[in-house]
């Protein structure tokens, strides 16, 4: 079964086609990301405009990789949330344009939902129950996978997710944007030599970053320091939240496996940090498959559509979609 999967939450426009699931056959991406360096961050109304320009090109990339047509579909997937509204309308309307007129199964995916299944693209499926943490520019989010999409939440952040703190450390350290990439290659040349705050919440699997980048605004405007060292210790502060809650939660919840997704999961040290103290086998899927992508869309919706799950004409945007069911 041939899903062609279109994703447009946020600043990256792609397709994808996936068979049954597993297979990936193609998928092309369109990054934003040098038209809002110059703001520092995504402008959601320059993105939207952006995927309404790129959208049509993107398709055709994603099918003529995948050596196949628009009949050769058998299923469509979009993102339907969360992200930014006007992004995520581009996609959808796109989407339910393709399904009326080629009379197509419809399904409309949970973007966190599917960067988890990024890694079902990638050899054989992890086992469950499996500990998801999904770092990301807009997502910080801690859950246990127990079936195909049955999603225990167990905690998130509070304020900034783990790559927008990145972002905005780098753009206090001058280093550029995006930010982790940045962070990661100048945290290679320092020493996390500087003492910053971790956020420990404790007695609960919330995060926060905010305080750490109040901290470090002080370091680079008041106490002073090399930038080098600042990203590198900035970076040993985060890493060491992630790694330390994830791997607490995987012993907690008794699971088989950690899979750590998303754009942050491409940090050299938090891959380090979450393997050395994890107790059971650290699953990450490849960089390309971290961030934005439609081929993660795709494999998503090929299990809802397993599951039986279908979506109408009327499939609307969640922006402030959350993952699984909530646990006290
Ligand atoms: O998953 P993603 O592409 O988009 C969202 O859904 O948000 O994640 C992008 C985020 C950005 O904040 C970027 O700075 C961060 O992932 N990122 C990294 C690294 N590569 C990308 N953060 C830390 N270290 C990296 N190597
Ligand atoms: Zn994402």
């Amino acid at each position: 079964m041939r899903v062609l999967g279109i994703e447009t939450s946020c600043d990256e426009t792609a397709a994808a086609v996936v068979a049954d699931g597993s297979h990936l056959l193609s998928s092309a991406v369109s990054s934003q990301v040098a038209i809002h360096a110059r703001y520092g961050g995504v402008v959601p109304e320059v993105a939207s405009r952006q995927h309404l320009l790129a959208i049509v090109p993107i398709l055709q990339r994603a099918l003529s990789g995948a050596g196949a047509t628009l009949s050769d579909m058998d299923a469509i997937a979009v993102t339907c949330g969360p992200g930014l509204p006007g992004s995520l309308l581009v996609g959808l309307s796109m989407a339910k344009a393709l399904a009326a007129s080629l009379e197509l199964p419809l399904v409309g995916v949970n973007h966190l939902e599917s960067h988890v299944y990024a890694r079902w693209l990638e050899g054989d499926p992890p086992p469950l129950p499996l500990l998801c943490l999904l770092v990301s520019g807009g997502h910080t989010e801690l859950a246990v996978m127990h079936g195909s999409g049955r999603f225990q939440s167990l905690g998130r952040t509070r304020d900034d997710a783990a790559g927008e703190a990145f972002d905005k450390a780098a753009r206090l350290l001058g280093l550029g944007y995006p930010g982790g990439p940045a962070i990661d290659r100048a945290a290679r040349r320092g020493q996390p030599c500087h003492l910053l705050p971790r956020a420990w919440l404790s007695g609960s699997k919330d995060f926060s970053f905010s305080g750490l980048k109040t901290a470090l605004w002080r370091y680079v405007n008041q106490v002073g320091g090399e930038p080098d060292d600042l990203a590198a210790s900035f970076q040993e502060a985060v890493v060491e939240v992630l790694a330390v809650k994830a791997t607490q939660a995987a012993a907690q919840h008794k699971v088989q496996a950690i899979l750590v997704a998303g754009g942050v999961a491409a940090n050299r040290r938090l891959r380090q940090a979450v393997t050395a103290a994890s107790p059971v086998p650290v699953l990450f899927p490849s960089p390309a498959l971290c961030t934005d992508n439609a081929a993660m869309v795709a494999a998503c919706g090929y299990f809802m559509l397993q599951r039986g799950h279908r979506d109408g004409p009327d499939l609307d945007i969640f922006p402030n979609l959350k993952l699984g069911i909530s646990v006290a």
